[in-house]
């Protein structure tokens, strides 16, 4: 109960070329809470109290762009993959960061456990963050079931997500919820977001669950069914069948659950679904899975 009642303590931040109004408390370390503003070095995602510490900072910190291999790019977009285990200061910034504009997620996890893909617009003074997503390793989640004597079936594609405010609404929430589905089909696994998700997150898994999935039924010819829907996109079973029934698209006849594919109503909620934001090109995508 005690996160409900920090107050915010950082009210603006400086990244790149941005000052940015925070939206929540963020747990950093103690030196920093007499500051109401910090100073971001873009790159490294180091803070600072003052600004002459960043200009100073800036013109020693030799990154131009996250740490980790760049493993999408197309056009101005790239995604860069970073190891938490091999970049823990790293990690430790990007989740401070996040947790100024996420309020529930508890963020104190050990970075060792996540993989972050962040993604960039790129241009010739860098590779400047737009937003990124976390992941739980594969590794870690076979210890986490090793110590919780189970074996968790469910395969967590997403653990946080974030577009910063200056890049919202732009459809960037979108392609980087697209891309978490393309490591899984990579994956050859079926994905789902970690629980409890913001009103902005599901609105935006809302929005593309929809795209995709009526997408797909508009141009199929004959049955289909939810576990091939779930096959072709790497959408989990349960998400297919919430998003269609929260549409009214699924039937209850003869005993079974059947979509409902009249091209009219599919159009509508189409529509309704608003933009489809930036597309993912796979063939940029180049990345096999972590063993
Ligand atoms: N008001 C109403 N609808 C909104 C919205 C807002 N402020 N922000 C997003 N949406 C909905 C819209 O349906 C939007 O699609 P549209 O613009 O085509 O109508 C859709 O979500 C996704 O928009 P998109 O531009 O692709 O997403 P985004 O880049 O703005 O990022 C989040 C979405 C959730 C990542 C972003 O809001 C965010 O970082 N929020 C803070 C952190 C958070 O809550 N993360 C999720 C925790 S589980
Ligand atoms: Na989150």
């Amino acid at each position: 109960h005690e996160e409900f009642t920090k107050v915010k303590n950082i009210a603006t931040i400086e990244l790149g070329r941005y000052e940015i109004e925070t939206w929540y408390f963020s747990p950093f370390p103690p030196e920093y809470n007499d500051s109401l503003k910090l100073y971001f070095c873009e790159f490294c995602l180091n803070f600072m109290k003052r600004k002459e510490q960043l200009q100073r900072h800036m013109r020693k910190c030799d990154l131009k762009h996250p740490p980790g291999d760049e493993i999408y790019r197309s056009g101005t977009l790239s995604m860069f993959e970073v190891d938490g285990k091999k970049n823990k200061v790293y990690g430790q910034n990007l989740c401070y960061l996040a947790k100024l504009f996420l309020d529930h997620k508890t963020l104190y996890y050990d970075v060792d456990l996540f993989l972050f893909y962040v993604l960039c617009e790129c241009d010739d003074r860098g590779c400047h963050m737009v937003g990124y997503f976390s992941k739980v390793t594969s590794s870690a989640f076979l210890l986490l079931d090793a110590v919780e004597e189970k074996h968790s079936e469910e395969s967590y594609n997403l653990a946080c997500i974030l577009t910063l405010p200056p890049y919202q609404r732009k459809g960037y929430g979108k392609f980087l919820i697209a891309f978490s589905y393309e490591l899984s089909k990579k994956e050859g696994k079926v994905g789902t977001p970690e629980r409890p998700l913001s009103d902005l997150g599901l609105l935006s898994y809302r929005g593309y669950w929809t795209r995709v999935l009526l997408d797909i039924l508009k141009k199929h010819k004959g049955n289909i069914s939810i576990k091939e829907l779930s096959d072709m996109t790497a959408i989990k079973a349960e998400d297919i069948l919430t998003t269609l029934q929260s549409l009214e698209l699924i039937q209850y006849r003869k005993g079974q659950h059947v979509i409902c594919a009249d091209p009219k109503v599919l159009d509508r909620h189409l529509k309704a679904a608003g933009r489809g934001g930036l597309e993912v090109d796979v063939s940029k995508l180049i990345w096999t899975p972590y063993k």
